[in-house]
């Protein structure tokens, strides 16, 4: 039972200059802009640069949301860092962070969901807020997935994109924030995407890097059924959670990950187009980064007013889902 209502104060994104279209792609495999945006809706992508890591692109979007929240670094009392591409195996990404933003009273560690990452963070902040063991919970989603991406494998290298995007978490007025999560996992789906090389299983060896297993793999078709089946059930069962209905969406944030795969959750939620925040033609899939940096541009873009019903929804490796319903 939450002791405060708990809500989104502050919001923040940060995406790398380098932009990658799909006419370089197409230099680089056989694959055409046609087929990219028909078959993922994707344009673009950005990729970090050479001296920039996870935590470099995480600390921009986290220094506008702490700004945006009306805070300084000190106010803020846990980092929760949603990413699957963190700098280092240890310390936490989130432990860097710390330190980059100066967040000397906080308390930090890295949140492994995929692209689910992200709202399994703002379900674990916002409960501790909620308990009133925080006052303060910076949540961030932030990849350098361009790091781990095959760029001669066209099945999986047009997808992806690099950036962050951050929100901090408070006691907001009585009636707004979060009004539910919906968190759910498959283990017996975690072949179908995966990086194996470099983790206890498979050791990074000479061998592990000649098998590209230090890569993403995806078995994109299924994973595709899966995220079809589950966008629209996930966000159903938050709204059910909530007490609300699909009627009372304003805004849906969905995971950026195929244009078709937001359309048919948009079909099963009866929402028009104007009703959902999609930019994965600019940015393509940044995995946890991808709800955070559509939930700011949303913001930035005057999308999001005071009293709207925005349901968050997303899907990824592990498998995992996860969906919330809050009252902005
Ligand atoms: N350019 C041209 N042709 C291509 C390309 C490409 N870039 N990629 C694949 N093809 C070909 C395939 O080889 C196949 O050819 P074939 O029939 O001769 O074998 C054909 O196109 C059709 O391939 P499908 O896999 O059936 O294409 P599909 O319509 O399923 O689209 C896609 C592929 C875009 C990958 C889709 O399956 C998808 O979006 N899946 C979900 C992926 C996803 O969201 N993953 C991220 C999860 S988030 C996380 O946790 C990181």
């Amino acid at each position: 039972m939450s002791l405060y209502p708990v809500g989104i104060i502050g919001t923040g994104k940060y995406v790398p200059e380098r932009i990658l279209t799909n006419q370089e792609l197409e230099q680089m495999v056989d694959t055409n802009d046609e087929w990219i945006v028909t078959r993922t809706g994707i344009k673009e992508r950005r990729m970090a640069a050479a001296d920039q890591a996870t935590s470099d692109l995480a600390l921009h979007a986290s220094r506008q949301a702490i700004e945006a929240a009306g805070l300084t670094a000190e106010d803020i009392d846990l980092i929760i860092v949603a990413t699957i591409t963190p700098d280092m195996f240890f310390p936490s990404t989130a432990c860097l962070l710390q330190h980059k933003l100066g967040a000397k009273q906080a308390a930090a560690f890295d949140l492994s969901a995929a692209c689910s990452g992200f709202i399994y963070g703002l379900a674990t902040g916002s409960n501790m807020v909620a308990s009133g063991m925080y006052k303060h919970v910076l949540v961030v989603g932030a990849e350098s997935l361009s790091r781990i991406t095959d760029y001669t494998d066209r099945n999986t290298c047009i997808l992806f994109g690099d950036g962050a995007g951050a929100v901090v978490l408070g006691q907001v007025a009585e009636g707004r924030g979060f009004r539910s999560f919906e968190l759910g996992a498959d283990g017996s789906g975690g072949e179908l995407l995966k990086v194996e090389g470099g983790g206890s299983r498979v050791p990074a060896t000479e061998e592990s890097l000649a098998s590209r297993r230090h890569y993403i793999h995806m078995a994109g078709n299924e994973v595709f059924k899966f995220a079809v089946r589950i966008m629209g059930s996930a966000a159903e069962d938050a709204l059910k959670k909530a007490g609300m209905s699909k009627e009372d969406i304003d805004l849906l944030v969905p995971h950026q990950a195929n244009i078709r795969i937001i359309q048919s959750a948009m079909n099963r939620l009866n929402l028009s187009e104007d009703k959902a925040m999609i930019n994965l033609h600019n940015y393509g899939n940044m995995s946890a980064a991808s709800i955070p940096v559509a939930l700011a541009e949303a913001v930035e873009q005057g999308r999001v007013n005071e009293g709207d019903c925005l349901v968050l929804v997303g899907f990824g490796g592990g498998l995992t889902w996860g969906a919330s319903v809050l009252v902005w």
